[in-house]
């Protein structure tokens, strides 16, 4: 169900309830973030592994500040560099965020969504909500209002704000100290991150550990239809195998299923997750999907997903 007021949005969160809204990267699944019963909702209708964490999102730094228990001069210098953005900082939980957001860590991710519908449901609302990407868990996240309603049917109230501006999930940063660690690429890249704090790797993981970010399984974005990605080169001998495939290119093809993706890297990552629903519609019997070249964390993080979305089961 499809609705355009922010008021009507604002009062489905007071009662405990779900409401989808828009973000500038995908659209989210809203829950008051201090409502363990309203969170459990969200985890319930995306079918969502108990120990991945919901990133809060918040309208203001002093928010932010109110749900950690340590918000350090990194920080509060990422914040003020790229927020409100497409950039999740991970940083100590407050003893008043429910251990369900955080799946049971001490650490939450925040952010401060772009998109003026989501700062000011949050404000209207007057307390930080969760949002994860408002599909079915391991799906493709929406772009559209009418994606979230494909995948999680009509009783879930969707707060309509048009295409997402960027179609692709924030960067989500961890803060240790003085550094920061990047958990998933997005939009804003390495590059752009360690103008403003010193950036290091991830610690390696060794078998056994805890997961540094539950949601970073390989298989993750991904249409029901087998999903291949191949270089340029290839995609003629595949398509031979494959008549009934649905490509996905950037370089232009007569071919009857073929989604033409623009060549910009932008203008790409705001098309790709439609495009790869559009593709799974076809009925086809592979999406088959040439693999885009370009460099950039835009191309880095759209490379990511694609080799998630073809990841084996
Ligand atoms: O762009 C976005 O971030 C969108 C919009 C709606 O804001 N949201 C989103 O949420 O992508 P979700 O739940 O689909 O992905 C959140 C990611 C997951 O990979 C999760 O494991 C990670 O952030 N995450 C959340 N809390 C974390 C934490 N405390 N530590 C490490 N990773 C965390
Ligand atoms: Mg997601």
């Amino acid at each position: 169900m499809v609705i355009h007021d922010i008021q009507d949005a604002a009062r489905i969160l007071a009662e405990g309830g779900v409401v989808a809204f828009p973000t500038e990267t995908v659209y989210g699944l809203g829950a008051d973030a201090l409502n363990a019963e309203a969170i459990a909702k969200v985890y319930a209708l995306k079918g969502r592994p108990a120990n991945n964490p919901l990133i809060v999102h918040v309208a203001s730094i002093e928010m932010a500040r109110s749900v950690t228990s340590q918000w350090s001069e990194t920080a509060d210098k990422l914040a003020q560099a790229f927020w409100p953005g497409p950039l999740t900082i991970v940083v100590p939980r407050h003893e008043r965020v429910p251990e369900i957001v955080t799946g049971g860590g001490e650490t939450v991710a925040l952010r401060m969504p772009a998109h003026e519908m989501a700062r000011g449901l949050i404000e209207t609302f007057g307390r930080p909500i969760v949002g994860p990407s408002a599909n079915a868990s391991g799906s493709i996240s929406p772009t559209l209002a009418a994606h979230v309603t494909q995948s999680l049917g009509e009783g879930v109230p969707v707060l309509d704000g048009g295409p997402c501006e960027r179609g692709i999930e924030s960067t989500v940063v961890r803060v240790d100290q003085s550094s920061v660690s990047i958990l998933r690429l997005g939009v804003i890249g390495r590059d752009e991150i360690a103008r403003v704090v010193p950036v290091v790797d991830a610690p390696a993981q060794n078998a056994g550990d805890p997961l540094p970010s539950p949601g970073m399984l390989t298989r993750h974005y991904a249409p029901r239809t087998p999903t291949r990605v191949v270089e340029a080169g290839d995609v003629a001998g595949v398509l031979a195998e494959h008549p009934r495939a649905a490509l996905i290119s950037i370089t232009p093809t007569n071919l009857p299923g073929s989604i033409a993706m623009p060549a910009d890297a932008s203008s790409y990552a705001r098309r790709l997750y439609a495009a790869l629903r559009e593709a799974d519609a076809m009925d086809a019997d592979l999406i088959l999907v040439e693999r885009p070249g370009g460099i950039g964390p835009i191309w880095d993080a759209v490379r990511d997903r694609l080799c998630r979305a073809s990841a084996d089961h």
